[in-house]
């Protein structure tokens, strides 16, 4: 058997009811064809910039049931969904990895083909972006002031692990994920092309460092700072060591 035999049959039929639902025909027909690839390592930078375009779909989608449950008061189901949106970030962070196995020299090859394209463009990301003034909106308004409630209160003063906590804990990790994603990915950068590179549409990649500075839900952060600098008052900026008590 040669390589054009298993290259006339990887992508199915598409007649089979599996083939029909999942609509492989269609999906295996996403890449390029076999014989255009510049190179061995474009198929695989292709799968993974789809797979991760699925992925953020997913997210996207689960977000907005999440923000009608979130209006429901729902708390189970928010923290079901929450834990998909939670594991397919780490999915998409994790997947990167597979770019590694593709040396310097060929994504120079793979670069050349890319036209100015720019994952800037990503239409999921960009998705994913706009979605937190929604997300923090209707948590805000149903699990806090709905209840007389503010951040202090459910991480310090009223702390009682209640339901706001869980949630809003919920939607700090999503934060968090998120930005290990762009930490991960600039790393990737830093391993392929460098991070004193320009993108394709000649900006620096050092831009990049401005997203990875931001967060969707900085009063959730701020908590932290705040609680430190409360309970701190008790020994001031720096504290004496435990030997000179
Ligand atoms: C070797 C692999 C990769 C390289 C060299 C690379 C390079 C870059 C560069 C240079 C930029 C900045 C673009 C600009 O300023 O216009 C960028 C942005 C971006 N890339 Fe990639 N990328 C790679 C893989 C991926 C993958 C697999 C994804 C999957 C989703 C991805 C998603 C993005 C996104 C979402 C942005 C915008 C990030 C932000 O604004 O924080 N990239 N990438």
């Amino acid at each position: 058997m040669d390589r054009e035999h298993f290259y006339s049959i990887m992508n199915g039929e598409g007649t089979l009811d599996y083939e029909l639902y999942l609509n492989t025909k269609k999906l295996l027909t996403c890449q390029k064809d076999f014989h255009e690839f510049c190179n061995a390592d474009e198929l695989q930078f292709q799968i993974v910039h789809q797979a991760e375009e699925l992925w953020m779909k997913l997210i996207g989608y689960t977000l907005l049931d999440i923000d009608d449950y979130m209006q429901q008061e729902n708390t189970n189901r928010v923290i079901t969904l929450f834990r998909r949106v939670h594991i397919a970030l780490r999915l998409m962070t994790d997947q990167l990895a597979l770019l590694e196995t593709m040396s310097p020299k060929e994504y120079q090859e793979i670069r050349l083909v890319l036209g100015n394209g720019s994952g800037q463009e990503s239409p999921g990301f960009r998705t994913l972006l706009r979605m937190h003034p929604l997300l923090w909106q209707t948590f805000k308004s149903c699990y806090l002031e709905r209840h007389g409630l503010t951040v202090e209160k459910i991480y310090h003063t009223e702390y009682s692990h209640s339901d706001a906590y869980i949630v809003a804990e919920a939607l700090a990790e999503f934060d968090e994920l998120f930005q290990k994603f762009r930490y991960h990915h600039l790393q990737l950068i830093h391993r392929s092309i460098g991070l004193g590179a320009k993108s394709l549409k000649g900006r620096s990649v050092e831009l990049l460092n401005e997203g990875l500075r931001t967060s969707f839900f900085p009063e959730l952060w701020e908590i932290r700072n705040k609680m430190t600098d409360t309970w701190g008052q008790k020994y001031g900026v720096v504290r004496d060591s435990i030997g000179e008590r």
